[in-house]
C-alpha cells in the first residue's frame, strides 16, 4: 500500500509537466499549420484585391480614353471646319516625326491638318491645337490646357477672350518672321495688360507649328505610311 502511495506520489509531479509539454507540442503543430493557412489567405486576398483593381482600372481606362477622344474631337472641330472635309478626323491620323497629325480630307484630297504644339508659358506648359489648310494657312488655334494665372494669362482661352482668333488666316506667306511677335516686341499680336509672357509664348508656339507644317508638308498631305525621323 505504501508502495502504491509512493508510486502515485512519484507520478503526480510529472503529470502537469507532461500535460504542459503535450499542449506545447499541440500548439507548435497548430502554429506551424497556421503559417501556411495565413499565407494562403493573404495570397488569396491579395489576388482578389488585384483582380478588383485591374477590373476597376480597365473600366476607368476605357472611360478616360472615351472622354479624351470626345474632348479631342470637340477641339478638332473648332480648328478644322466641317466645310473642308468629309472624313472622320480622328480616324485619319498619322505620326509625323514627334507628333500625331489629324488629316481632313474632301474625297481623296487632303484639305487640312491639325496637330498639337506645346510651349512653356508663365506658369507651365501650354498645349495648343492648331488647324492648317493644305497650303499652310491657319484655320484655327485653340488652347487645350495651361496653368496660366486666371485673369492674366488665361485670356488665351477662347472662352475668355477672342485673342486666340487673331491667328486665323495667317500663314508664313502673308505674315513675315518679324510680325510673329507681340506688339511690345515689334510684332502684330496684342499682349495682355500685365501679362506679356503668356501671349509671347503662344505666338512663338504657333509660328513653330507653321514651320513644322512647312517642313513636313509633303509627309503630312501625301498618302502612304507613317513618317518618322
Ligand atoms: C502672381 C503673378 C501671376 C502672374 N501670371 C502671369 C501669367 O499668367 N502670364 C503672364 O504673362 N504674366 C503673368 N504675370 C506677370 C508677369 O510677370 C508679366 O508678364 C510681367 O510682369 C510683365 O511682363 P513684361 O515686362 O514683359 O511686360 C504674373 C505675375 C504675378 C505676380
Amino acid at each position: 500500500m505504501s508502495e502504491d502511495v509512493r508510486e502515485v506520489d512519484q507520478d503526480r509531479p510529472s503529470a502537469p509537466a507532461e500535460q504542459a509539454s503535450a499542449w506545447i507540442s499541440k500548439a507548435a503543430v497548430l502554429f506551424r499549420c497556421r503559417i501556411p493557412i495565413d499565407a494562403i489567405l493573404l495570397g488569396v486576398l491579395a489576388m482578389v484585391a488585384a483582380a478588383a483593381l485591374a477590373m476597376g482600372y480597365n473600366a476607368t481606362a476605357e472611360d478616360i480614353a472615351k472622354r479624351k477622344a470626345e474632348d479631342l474631337m470637340a477641339s478638332l472641330v473648332q480648328v478644322i471646319p466641317s466645310s473642308v472635309h468629309d472624313n472622320e478626323l480622328l480616324a485619319d491620323r498619322r505620326h509625323v516625326v514627334d507628333r500625331v497629325v489629324y488629316r481632313a480630307k474632301a474625297g481623296p484630297i487632303v484639305t487640312a491638318a491639325a496637330y498639337e504644339v506645346t510651349v512653356n508659358g508663365y506658369a507651365g506648359p501650354i498645349r495648343i491645337l492648331m488647324g492648317v489648310t493644305a497650303k499652310g494657312e491657319i484655320l484655327g488655334v485653340r488652347v487645350l490646357s495651361h496653368s496660366e494665372t486666371p485673369g492674366l494669362g488665361d485670356k488665351i482661352e477662347v472662352a475668355k477672350n477672342d485673342w486666340v482668333r487673331s491667328f486665323e488666316r495667317l500663314s508664313l506667306v502673308n505674315t513675315s518672321t518679324e510680325q510673329w511677335a507681340v506688339k511690345k516686341d515689334g510684332g502684330r499680336f496684342d499682349q495682355f495688360s500685365g501679362a506679356t509672357i503668356t501671349p509671347r509664348a503662344v505666338v512663338k508656339a504657333v509660328k513653330a507649328g507653321l514651320d513644322f507644317f512647312d517642313t513636313y508638308r509633303f509627309a503630312i498631305v501625301r498618302d502612304g505610311g507613317e513618317v518618322k525621323e
